[in-house]
């Protein structure tokens, strides 16, 4: 016994030993990197300080104008000396119209490199940046993986830490360092075109999946052969304007910004996120890029963050052209600097160093402001491996686009894949029944790997990886050509034949239906009305005349109401946008080669002037007046269908009452009670019963996804805290009230009590 605590003792001093080294490690490292940063600072001009803090479009460097196409890739020497040479631009990226293979990136970032070097007193490299955000997708060539509400629909946060480590390794095998991804924004409006890539409604879903996909792609060490520099966006609100469009006014209490907004940068930050790009328009009035309290006092002063802060596309032009707060563009840029952006992205051409070059020798902006901006962007481009090898001779990448990565892109779609509905055992479908495949998304690999994906806005069909397969072809493939007929309809894509279509279905057994939205990114995505185009919609109507059982397929980046068109069909799938491997995905699932297991990572709303999250208010449900229930969407955020059956257990707390330093475990049993295996992703919630600020009918807190064979039984246990309690309350902050709370897990509940002290 005595010599045991010894042993433990012992063990005890060497992990103190061990933990104070590493931790010196650290300091060292970034103490070195500190060092260099200032000796080199210490010598730079003003001029050249202010080229660091410019980000400049790659076309801006080439012949031709700025959205001119692939045979004009040609540099522009006059440009470039301008750029690069004696403005100093410290950042280029992304292209947009077409993707470059490996080599292409290798040869033209090598281009840039090298003029740097040659022509360039200090010689410090450019860091190339893009937004490689499903995928390296501006590579030709690269795994294109499902977006990332497809892996917040996996609710399996390893998926997103795999399909990052991936991208980095891709992005690096193209000679680049920073990606500007993941989007930790929480998409709280359904309307919103860029739904798609983001994780979601929930924030503490945003949170774990943003956590991981970090680490993927940074982890501590962005200078590795397979990780890159990360970068969080849109800070902050981006995902909560209340139009709905893109780039459109958010309005928020502040109370709500840190509930909900704020926590996924938290975490990142916390992660070691080292760059943070600013959301694209106001922020209860106050443009992003415009906003000190935004960006010096919330994120670098009370965040702690320590990395670089970097404008979005055109936004300080936007200050005067759109936001209208500055009257020209000297005075934007001198708002924007003050307010604390560290780096510029007016891609175009060198107009803000000229603003700002001149702002600071007029003593207008600070030279400690552009000082603290340099060291930043210094301390980034170190701490990316740029400095020490710019064009990564000591690597060279092997596993681009390996056969494992390709699987690893279809089992996370087919992970993301949700069922939403499945009446007389409609799936899985037979193989020996003939089906008609049909819709505007059954055979295009652009709907399904929707915008960002070797184009900008996705659409264009020509660099499409032909070898691919589209919804049809995947079927074809699985059941044989003479079992499948196929009506896409006319060339335009909104449309399809509805006669052709109906005619063909009279020989088919069952319809696959493949509806969904056309490829857009951005400003494009915008749209009217969540409704789908009324041409999809009679569609369905009219292949339902024919008594055909129907599988509705949908391949679409945002929810779009399908209420009239739900009761006509028998069987739901929703696809999201799955990438390159959706076809065979969809099919794997429609012939019942995987179980699925997606559930939605939002609230599927049933009505377009009905748009609550899940984590609405109790007032926002039911009018005590006229008992009206208005919280009805067509599918409940967390809902997804298996080919088995799950059934939970009443669960077990193990204690009535939480007391604040200690915790709770709340365990459940789960039983596949069906004839096949399959996974469950087990969500639990917490409701606050009575708080000062009326509180969300409930709180995603906690999830797992289990596997479980048929028959077999689990049990799952959560740990609950203090922290899974607590709000922001009418002062803006951080608090959990006594009194009772709900847990909910499945169909079960069981309440519990905070106690006081
Ligand atoms: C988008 C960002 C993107 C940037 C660079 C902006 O318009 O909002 O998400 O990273 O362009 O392409």
């Amino acid at each position: 016994m005595k010599n045991q605590k010894g042993i433990v003792f012992l063990v005890f001093l060497i992990s103190l030993f061990l933990l104070s080294c590493k931790k010196d490690g650290l300091k060292d490292s970034d103490q070195i990197i500190y060092e260099k940063v200032d000796s080199l600072l210490s010598v730079m001009s003003t001029e050249e300080k202010v080229g660091q803090m410019l980000n400049l479009g790659f076309p801006a460097l080439l012949q031709g104008d700025f959205y001119s196409m692939r045979d004009t890739l040609i540099f522009d020497t006059s440009k470039v000396n301008l750029l690069l040479v004696k403005y100093g631009a410290g950042c280029i990226q992304n292209l947009g119209n077409f993707p470059l293979t490996p080599q292409e990136w290798r040869y033209y970032i090598g281009y840039i490199q090298d003029i740097v070097q040659e022509k360039t007193r200090l010689k410090i490299p450019v860091i190339y940046g893009i937004d490689a955000v499903h995928g390296a997708n501006y590579t030709a060539g690269s795994v294109m993986f499902p977006h990332q509400i497809n892996l917040a629909a996996t609710f399996e946060p390893e998926w997103a830490y795999e399909v990052a480590e991936v991208t980095a390794y891709e992005v690096k095998a193209s000679t680049t360092f920073w990606n500007y991804s993941p989007v930790l924004d929480v998409a709280r409006h359904p309307l919103w075109g860029r739904m798609y890539e983001t994780f979601g409604e929930d924030t503490y879903v945003v949170q774990e999946m943003g956590r991981a996909m970090i680490a993927g792609m940074q982890g501590n060490n962005p200078s590795a052969q397979n990780k890159i520099l990360a970068c969080g966006k849109h800070f902050l609100g981006y995902g909560a304007s209340y139009s709905g469009k893109d780039r459109s006014p958010v309005i928020l209490p502040e109370a709500i910004i840190r509930q909900i907004h704020l926590p996924p940068f938290q975490k990142a930050i916390d992660e070691g996120l080292l760059s943070i790009m600013l959301a694209a328009g106001t922020l209860n009035g106050v443009p992003s890029h415009a906003d000190h309290w935004l960006i010096t006092q919330l994120l670098k002063e009370e965040l702690s963050f320590k990395g670089v802060v970097l404008g979005d596309w055109g936004e300080i032009d936007n200050l005067y052209a759109v936001h209208k707060v500055a009257s020209d563009e000297r005075e934007a840029v001198k708002i924007s600097v003050l307010a604390g952006i560290d780096m510029c992205m007016e891609p175009y051409d060198e107009s803000f160093a000229v603003h700002l070059i001149d702002l600071v020798n007029d003593g207008e902006v600070p030279e400690s402001r552009v000082n603290d901006a340099v060291r930043r962007i210094l301390y980034l481009k170190y701490k990316s491996g740029v400095f020490e090898d710019p064009m990564l001779k000591d690597y060279d990448y092997p596993d681009f686009a390996s056969e494992e990565s390709h699987v690893l892109s279809l089992q996370v779609a087919r992970e993301s894949i949700t069922l939403l509905k499945n009446e007389k055992e409609t799936l899985p479908i037979s193989e020996d029944l003939k089906v008609l495949v049909t819709g505007v998304s059954s055979n295009s690999l652009n709907y399904l790997n929707g915008g960002w994906s070797r184009t900008w806005s996705g659409e264009d069909t020509s660099y499409n990886d032909t070898e691919k397969l589209t919804i049809l072809k995947a079927i074809q493939k699985e059941i044989g050509l003479s079992k499948v007929f196929f009506s896409q309809g006319t060339d335009n894509t909104e449309e399809v034949d509805i006669e052709e279509a109906v005619n063909k279905a009279t020989h088919a057994d069952v319809i696959i239906a493949c509806i969904g939205e056309k490829p857009a990114a951005e400003k494009p995505s915008d749209i009217e009305e969540l409704d789908l185009p009324d041409a999809q919609i009679s569609l369905i109507k009219e292949l339902a005349k024919t008594g055909k059982p129907i599988v509705l397929v949908m391949v679409q980046g945002r929810p779009r109401i399908i209420r009239e068109i739900e009761p006509l069909v028998d069987a739901v799938l929703m696809t999201y946008l799955p990438g390159n491997e959706g076809g065979r995905a969809i099919t794997d699932v429609l012939y019942g080669n995987f179980n699925p297991c997606g559930k939605l990572p939002y609230t599927y709303p049933r009505f377009s002037g009905s748009l609550w999250t899940y984590d609405h208010t109790l007032s926002d449900e039911r009018d005590i007046h006229f008992k009206l229930n208005g919280f009805t969407p067509q599918y409940e955020f967390g809902f997804g269908l298996s080919y088995t059956k799950f059934e939970y257990s009443e669960p077990k707390i193990s204690a009535d009452t939480l007391q604040v330093h200690k915790d709770l475990t709340v365990e459940v049993q789960i039983s596949n009670t069906g004839s096949k295996a399959g996974r469950e992703v087990v969500l639990l919630f917490i409701s606050d019963e009575v708080a000062s600020i009326s509180p969300s009918v409930k709180q995603l807190r906690k999830f797992k996804k289990i596997e479980l064979p048929a028959g077999h039984t689990q049990t799952v246990s959560f740990t609950i805290d203090i922290h899974d309690l607590m709000f922001v309350n009418g002062d803006n902050e951080w608090v959990a009230e006594p009194g009772y709370y709900t847990v909910s897990v499945g169909d079960k509940e069981i309440r519990f009590y905070l106690d006081k002290d």
